[in-house]
């Protein structure tokens, strides 16, 4: 029952937060090896190919998932064996589940580092993303509150008319003038969930604290399109 509950919500709001707190030793495990990775990443003088991506891109402040095998395979079954992967079934009624591992992403994001203030501007995730995805966003610090959150966009089928019949610009102005938008609080225990479709942007307005987080992007199976590097799930 409670499944058609979220579902409803993913369609009503753009995003569906799913409790996960059942493994919150496993959380903050994993928790605490991020952010001494990250904190690696920081301190990285010699600017050492591991963290490259972390060093080239600060605004993205970014980290591949392979950086930690121990925390993908964790996550992995955390996701596996929740209400998560319980959706994900039921929302694409499918019966295999794969994650991509090169656009599942560690995140940093420090509110008072300019840089990271520029990044993620208002887009969906099928611009840079074939096919069909589900972006689980698991923070180990939190989402929104003190911390850089997301705003999320109510889907919007005039929206996406207007971005067919003339362009990406105008579809945004329409959508920031009458689309209702929201910046959940996702604490530690949680984990917020939205499709590839779904306008959102990183919120770093009146942020005090550090957001440390993954981003772990899962797939439906029999998802040809998707280009990239994946396992299953
Ligand atoms: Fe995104």
């Amino acid at each position: 029952m409670k499944l058609k509950k979220y579902i409803k919500d993913i369609n009503a709001n753009g995003f569906v937060i799913l409790d996960i707190s059942d493994f919150n030793n496993e959380l903050s495990k994993s928790g605490l090896l991020v952010k001494k990775m990250f904190q690696e990443a920081i301190n990285d003088s010699k600017n050492t190919s591991k963290f490259e991506h972390f060093t080239s891109r600060p605004e993205r402040g970014s980290l591949d998932l392979d950086i930690l095998p121990q925390v993908e395979s964790s996550v992995k079954e955390i996701i596996k064996n929740s209400i998560v992967a319980e959706f994900a079934f039921e929302y694409w009624k499918t019966n295999k589940l794969m994650y991509s591992k090169d656009f599942s992403k560690f995140r940093y994001v420090n509110p008072n580092n300019p840089e990271q203030l520029k990044y993620a501007d208002l887009h969906y995730d099928a611009q840079f993303l074939a096919g069909k995805s589900i972006n689980v966003c698991i923070p180990f610090t939190g989402y929104g509150g003190p911390y850089p959150g997301l705003e999320i966009y109510k889907k919007s089928k005039i929206v996406k008319l207007i971005r067919n019949t003339f362009n990406e610009s105008y579809a945004k102005k329409y959508l920031q003038l009458f689309v209702k938008k929201s910046e959940p609080f996702v604490e530690v225990g949680k984990c917020i969930c939205f499709t590839q479709d779904v306008y959102h942007k990183r919120s770093v307005e009146n942020k005090t604290m550090t957001r440390i987080n993954l981003e772990f992007r899962i797939l439906p199976g029999n998802n040809i399109e998707f280009q990239g590097n994946k396992a299953e799930l």
